[in-house]
């Protein structure tokens, strides 16, 4: 059942949270899943980055603390990864995906 409350709630928030709130699963650019464990299990497990939940701003900022760390994305990049970090490890999912 959803709870309308809390759901126009969200839709106020914006049409892009309304978007991936409606989702299950959000979309994603295809190979993503593949790009985010390609540069960000380097240094650390995928956990590391997936047992955690941020807004897209939060995100952001970690990756630039990463690519200070060394990691190396090019601009293509990092926008995929920041998507994807962002729709399944974002506000859109309060309780995650675990899909690994
Ligand atoms: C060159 C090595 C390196 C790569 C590549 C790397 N990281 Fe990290 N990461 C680190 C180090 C070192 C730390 C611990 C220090 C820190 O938090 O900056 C860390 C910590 C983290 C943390 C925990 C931060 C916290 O405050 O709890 C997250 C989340 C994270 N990385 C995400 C990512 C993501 C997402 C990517 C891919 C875009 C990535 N990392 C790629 C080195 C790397």
């Amino acid at each position: 059942m959803l709870n309308i409350s809390t759901y126009s709630g969200l839709i106020v928030l914006g049409g892009l949270s309304a978007t991936l709130a409606a989702q299950e699963v959000p979309k994603q650019t295809p190979g993503s899943r593949e790009l985010f464990v390609a540069k960000c299990t380097i240094c650390h497990q995928e956990a590391t980055a997936t047992s955690q939940q941020h807004s897209e701003a939060e995100w952001a900022g970690i990756m630039q603390r990463m690519v200070e760390n060394g990691a190396k994305m090019n601009d293509a990049e990092k926008t995929t990864i920041l998507k994807y970090l962002t729709a399944l490890y974002g506000p859109a999912n309060p309780d995650g995906l675990a899909t690994s």
